[in-house]
């Protein structure tokens, strides 16, 4: 291949950071499909927008399964498919101005006008933070309601948005006979406040946000849940529409639907120009919260149908609308004082504690201020009023003080010398940004240690967080981790809030957490250092808690895929007699206590990275991956310098052959594949 004709090597830090993206892309994107989001919206466009930019830098490595070529799709639904008859798509974003430019510069193209956006006739309507809803009537009677699922099939939720009220079961004047109609379901913020004031009263934890609510409200299997939840409802968009009259533009299709009885937010605006537009969305930036719902964003539409019809759409996204997103939100707010709290590992981290502020779709009254260093870098003083941001969902952030109203004389504040809650003293281990209570009993370490056993990562125990943690302590129902296997169900009854039905729950959760796997109760024992991958290593390597237990540092470092920090770690863990005694404790409850099954395959590739460029003939594409992963090997799909080899089929990829070549890593036919896996040897 001539010079000329080869493409340009990719950097590898651009292949692996796009692995990483599209990992985390659908990982999020199942989060937020099972109302568990963890990462603020605006974090998640972020990195989609991060593996767009990446992808069209570099387009031999767009993967047909890649997250940008398809909508987000629910997993696990208990709820009925349903496909939609005409595709509900998602929207472009634009986070500035200049891309909101560019957008209305490509329509103005699309449709052969020149670029005087007077021409082209927008419709602004405010971006609603719900759920989007497709309602199909016939003959005026609502007969479907789905969720938007992956844009071509969603999920039948018809039986919990007729406890909708804002929702006409039957339609007003005259109806079409098919009328389909997409819009938003969302949580006022004032249901939102109340459903958290009565999490409260009953000890419950707090819900994040009105639009998680507005997902898990919606998603209940019991339709009167939904029903007393107070849903509503905005419709921004016609479906199907079969009779109905002509329509020639969407502002007129929202004034029909109105007209039928559809709740249609108010808000919406024509607009002649882009600059329009942005004073739109500027003005309701400033006012969002004199709204009694969430918006995130404006919404911009091109008016004309036939326009619209002329742009036509991408896979994802139609190309006559986009969003344009409010960026995260600031509010200021008083920091009360600043606490330290002691996790399971006895670090010591320091957290704003503030006066109650709605910032970002929730009510944030503490923030991590991560260690001492950040806490003096912030410069922050209990008493100063400060801005928090909070992107969205989770994670809220102290930005920094208003200096400007700092009071005169305003003392600073020291790190605590002896731990808050056993008032050992702290230590800083040389080099390390953190601090410590090195006080193996502390209570406060024995809450972390509780807290995380039972989270999701490692037992998985639902309805033991933290607060029922700090009263399961406080009561001394628990200690170590496995009295969660003991505790004593008649004394927690006398329990004000711990009625039948969440008792029930409860023990079901204990009891279903005693099979799971045994990588998870390792993880759940928090050792040092040992993490998923590691843990999984020892499950499957030594097949029961007893052989680890039994295990020397040596034998343990000996392992493939476990270092000697880690080997160490785990070996002192089990050379204390409370561990091995919180084990047989787990044995006398009848916990799980044995690995996977050892596979059937010889492990000749454990260590070994593989990568396959082409078609193999005596191997699909999913067996070469099968046959590298059942011996133990790793098969991912770019080069790196971890690669060990890359075989070679049938019409190469040129990157990956590149790749190889340039990183000087050996490369090897189908036999000698083969004869790699049946070795384990290199030829
Ligand atoms: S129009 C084909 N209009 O935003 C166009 N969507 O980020 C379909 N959304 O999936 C969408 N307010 O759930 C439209 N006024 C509005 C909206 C809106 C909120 C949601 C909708 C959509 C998502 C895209």
């Amino acid at each position: 291949m001539s010079d000329r004709n080869q493409k340009p090597s990719v950097p590898k830090a651009a292949v692996e950071r796009m692995q990483v993206l599209r990992s985390e892309i659908e990982r999020h994107n199942d989060l937020y499909y099972s109302a568990k989001p963890e990462l603020p919206d605006a974090d998640f466009d972020l990195l989609l927008r991060e593996l767009l930019d990446l992808e069209a830098q570099y387009p031999d490595l767009v993967a047909p399964d890649s997250p940008t070529q398809h909508v987000g799709a629910p997993q696990n639904t208990p709820f009925a498919p349903v496909e939609h008859r005409m595709p509900m798509m998602s929207l472009d974003n634009a986070f500035d101005q200049s891309e909101l430019q560019a957008w209305a510069g490509r329509v103005a193209k699309g449709l052969d006008l020149d670029d005087s956006a007077a021409a082209v006739g927008y419709i602004c309507e405010l971006k609603i933070d719900g759920l989007a809803c497709s309602l199909r009537y016939e003959n005026g009677d609502l007969v479907q309601a789905a969720t938007r699922g992956n844009g071509k099939v969603g999920e039948d939720i018809t039986d919990n948005v007729r406890g909708i009220s804002v929702i006409p079961e039957t339609l007003a004047g005259d109806a079409p006979a098919v009328v389909e109609v997409r819009g938003e379901i969302y949580l006022p913020v004032e249901k939102f406040n109340e459903l958290n004031e009565a999490q409260e009263k009953a000890g419950l934890p707090r819900y994040a946000n009105p639009r998680n609510t507005a997902a898990g409200s919606l998603r209940q299997k019991d339709a009167s849940v939904t029903a007393s939840r107070g849903l509503a409802f905005w419709s921004y968009q016609l479906g199907v529409v079969e009779g109905g009259p002509t329509l020639s533009g969407h502002g007129e299709a929202l004034e029909w639907l109105a007209g039928l009885g559809f709740p249609v937010n108010p808000q919406w605006r024509r607009a002649s120009s882009i600059d329009d537009v942005v004073a739109f969305a500027d003005q309701w930036l400033e006012h969002r919260h004199d709204l009694e719902y969430e918006i995130d964003g404006a919404v911009v539409k091109v008016d004309r149908l036939d326009r619209q019809n002329q742009l036509g759409s991408t896979a994802k996204a139609p190309r006559w609308a986009i969003a344009y997103k409010y960026p995260p939100e600031e509010k200021t707010t008083k920091l009360l004082d600043i606490m330290v709290s002691i996790g399971r590992t006895g670090k010591a981290t320091p957290f704003a504690v503030l006066e109650p502020v709605f910032v970002g779709g929730s009510t944030v009254q503490m923030a991590t201020l991560h260690n001492k260093d950040q806490v003096e870098l912030k410069d922050v003083h209990p008493g100063d009023t400060v801005i928090v941001r909070k992107a969205g969902d989770v994670i809220p952030e102290v930005v920094g003080p208003v200096l400007g109203e700092r009071p005169d004389g305003q003392a600073t504040w020291e790190f605590p010398v002896n731990c808050p809650v056993c008032e050992t003293k702290l230590v800083r281990p040389d080099g390390e940004a953190h601090t410590f209570c090195v006080n193996p009993a502390c209570p406060g370490q024995q809450q972390g240690k509780l807290e995380y056993f039972c989270s999701r990562g490692a037992m998985d125990i639902e309805g033991m967080g933290e607060s029922r943690v700090a009263l399961f302590i406080e009561q001394g129902f628990i200690v170590d981790v496995a009295d969660i296997y003991t505790i004593d169900w008649d004394e927690v009854a006398k329990l004000e809030g711990f009625g039948a039905t969440s008792i029930s729950n409860l023990q079901a959760a204990i009891e279903e957490s005693k099979q799971r796997p045994l990588a998870n109760l390792l993880i759940g024992l928090g050792i040092r250092h040992l993490g998923p991958a590691g843990a999984e290593v020892l499950a499957k390597t030594f097949g029961h808690m007893d052989d680890i237990i039994a295990a020397s540092a040596e034998d343990i470092a000996a392992i493939e895929g476990i270092g000697p920090t880690i080997a160490t770690s785990v070996a002192s863990y089990f050379d204390e007699e409370g561990a091995k005694r919180l084990v047989e404790k787990f044995r006398a409850a009848g916990l799980n206590l044995e690995g996977p099954e050892a596979p059937d395959e010889p492990q000749t590739l454990v260590g070994k990275v593989l990568v396959v460029t082409g078609g193999l003939e005596q191997f699909t594409r999913d067996g070469v991956k099968e046959a590298i992963v059942s011996r133990g090997g790793k098969n991912p799909g770019s080069v790196s310098k971890k690669t060990t080899a890359v075989v070679i089929g049938d019409n190469p990829g040129a990157s990956k052959l590149n790749k190889a070549t340039e990183l000087e890593i050996p490369t090897l036919n189908e036999e000698q594949f083969i004869q790699l896996l049946e070795t384990g040897e290199l030829p």
